[in-house]
């Protein structure tokens, strides 16, 4: 039997990890949402692309989260994103009432679940998720350091004029503009960063990655990005589903890792049938530590105004 993967938040991320989803055939997929008729109507057009692609894939759109019962895996992207000048963080409010909402209906109908958030401000969100749903920790992940290393990776390969296949970065900590590029340990075809570009370079490189994500709102006005965000998830998706034992950058909740407790914080995990395995623990120096704990700081923050 396929594996079910149910998406809440049939929007712009929500939609379109469906769409890379059904090209892996790896689920059938439900997409959900409260706007009426969208979902439906989003499900049976991709349904209808599958002959044309040739896979077998089930997918289905609904307003009832009925529809979501027996899921393996439960997306979260339901919220809004930002519009331009606004911080991940201005969604906190606004985006706890809906994620709450959106747990305790999928996981009375999917005990068994692993959730995966993309809702920002996402560590916080993914805190709220598994504080909600009372799920082990490792049965709730959060999707943001993929993203963020993709788009470091992209950067990097332009720079160089080399294939991104060559480019390996790692981006570590809470997904704002605090987020830890790790330029030590980012390379290319294994060589460091810092022995290929200049400092001046690579400080921009650093910069726009962490301020990645507002470039594209301030771009699209409207909305903010979702092809990257969207395959990310479909990657850890991927990863969860076969058993993958993948090390990705993702938001995992940290019981003492890099000194840091009780927070859902960006490093990378170990993902496979059971959620996050393991989190890997970096040898940090002194300078990388301080970043992440002024990140970490600010993730603290978010999660102390959820009250729960
Ligand atoms: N973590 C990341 O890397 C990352 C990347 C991109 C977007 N995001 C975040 O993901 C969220 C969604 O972004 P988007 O671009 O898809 O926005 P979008 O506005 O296109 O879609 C959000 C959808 O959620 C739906 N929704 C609202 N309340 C709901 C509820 N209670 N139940 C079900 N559906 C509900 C809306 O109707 C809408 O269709 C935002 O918070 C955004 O900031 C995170």
């Amino acid at each position: 039997m396929r594996a079910k993967v149910s998406i809440v938040g049939a929007g712009m991320t929500g939609s379109t990890t469906a769409h890379w989803l059904a090209e892996r055939e790896i689920a059938d997929i439900v997409l959900v949402d409260v706007v009426e008729g969208m979902p439906q109507g989003k499900a049976l057009d991709l349904l209808e692309a599958m002959p044309v692609i040739g896979k077998d894939v089930n997918v289905v759109g609904s307003n009832d989260f009925e529809a979501t019962a027996a899921s393996d895996i439960i997306i979260i992207t339901a919220g809004l994103p930002r519009k331009p000048g606004m911080s991940r963080d201005d969604l906190l409010a606004a985006n706890a009432t809906i994620v709450r909402e959106a747990t305790e209906k999928t996981i009375r109908r999917s005990p068994d679940a692993i959730y995966v958030v993309l809702t920002n401000p996402l560590d916080a969100m993914a805190y709220l998720t598994m504080r909600v749903s009372k799920l082990p920790p490792q049965r709730v992940v959060g999707q943001a350091g993929i993203l963020d290393a993709a788009r470091m990776r992209a950067f990097v390969a332009m720079d160089l004029g080399v294939s991104v296949e060559n480019v390996h970065c790692y981006v570590l900590g809470g997904h704002g503009d605090e987020m830890v590029p790790l330029t030590r340990h980012s390379n290319v075809a294994g060589i460091p960063l810092v022995d290929i570009l200049p400092p001046d370079r690579l400080a921009a490189i650093v910069e726009r990655t962490r301020k990645g994500g507002g470039e594209i709102v301030s771009l699209l006005k409207t909305g903010s990005a979702y092809y990257a965000p969207a395959i990310a998830v479909t990657q850890m998706v991927d990863a969860i589903l076969r058993d993958k034992h993948l090390v990705v950058n993702a938001s995992a909740y940290l019981q003492g890792e890099y000194g840091l407790h009780g927070i859902y914080f960006g490093v990378p995990a170990k993902l496979g049938r059971e959620g996050v395995e393991k989190v890997i623990e970096y040898r940090l120096n002194e300078e990388e530590l301080a970043a992440f704990r002024k990140s970490a700081s600010g993730v603290a923050e978010n999660n102390a105004k959820l009250n729960i």
